[in-house]
């Protein structure tokens, strides 16, 4: 199954029906007729049934490539001099498995990376699926302008683990040391040791499917 887009909005569904393993044709879920613009039935009927030539056409995601993809969801738990502070990141990925090193890319301009800067030590945190709310908070919200660990504490959802601030729900926790940093663009990749780690609780990996069901996220 596919989503069909229109330039500014998703404009329906196309699916494919397989009965007894053989297509019996392509049926648009859907709103809107792609060639008349028309609110249309399902299956589609008389001129809304497409020739095939234009199936692939039809169900060819408009996605692009690097938004196909499926990422586990972290959040970067910093603390510089006297503040403290967590974001959201899924530009992460193990780089060496001896020793054992991470790639977290930091985005410029950001609280996160103003503290990382100044103590290259912190921790990333694996969100966990239940936690998709918080990344209105972490993700969208900045440091330097509100408080997003006095508002953690004040829910009861801040623990500490080696010295920083911790989601207690977090699935796990990983101590970040930086070794090099890389300029990626308008990221900085921060290519760290993995000093310590702990598994904190079982669960499902937030992703971003979990954001792109929840409508969190439009990628
Ligand atoms: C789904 C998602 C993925 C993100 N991935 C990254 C990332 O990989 N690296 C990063 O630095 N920021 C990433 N961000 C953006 C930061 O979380 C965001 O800029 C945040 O508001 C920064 O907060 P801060 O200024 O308190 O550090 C992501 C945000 C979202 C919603």
């Amino acid at each position: 199954m596919m989503y069909l887009y229109s330039k500014t909005k998703v404009a329906g569904i196309c699916f494919i029906e397989i009965r007894n393993g053989v297509s019996s044709g392509i049926f648009f879920r859907c709103q809107q007729c792609p060639l008349c613009l028309q609110q249309v039935p399902v299956p589609l009927q008389g001129h809304h049934q497409l020739p095939d030539t234009h199936y692939t056409s039809i169900i060819m995601t408009r996605q692009k490539p690097w938004n196909r993809v499926n990422l586990p969801v972290y959040s970067i738990s910093s603390a510089g001099g006297s503040r403290r502070n967590m974001n959201i990141c899924t530009y992460v990925s193990a780089v060496s498995m001896q020793p054992k090193r991470m790639m977290v890319a930091v985005y410029a301009g950001t609280q996160t990376l103003e503290l990382v800067r100044r103590q290259p030590h912190f921790v990333l945190q694996l969100l966990a699926a239940e936690q998709y709310r918080l990344v209105d908070l972490l993700g969208k919200k900045s440091g330097h302008t509100i408080d997003k660990l006095g508002r953690l504490n004040k829910r009861g959802l801040v623990t500490d683990w080696n010295g920083f601030a911790i989601l207690r729900d977090a699935l796990a926790v990983m101590e970040l040391k930086m070794v090099t940093i890389v300029p990626g663009g308008d990221h900085e990749l921060f290519v760290c040791d993995v000093v310590a780690y702990k598994n904190l609780n079982d669960g499902e990996v937030l992703t971003l499917d979990t954001l792109r069901a929840h409508g969190l996220i439009r990628i």
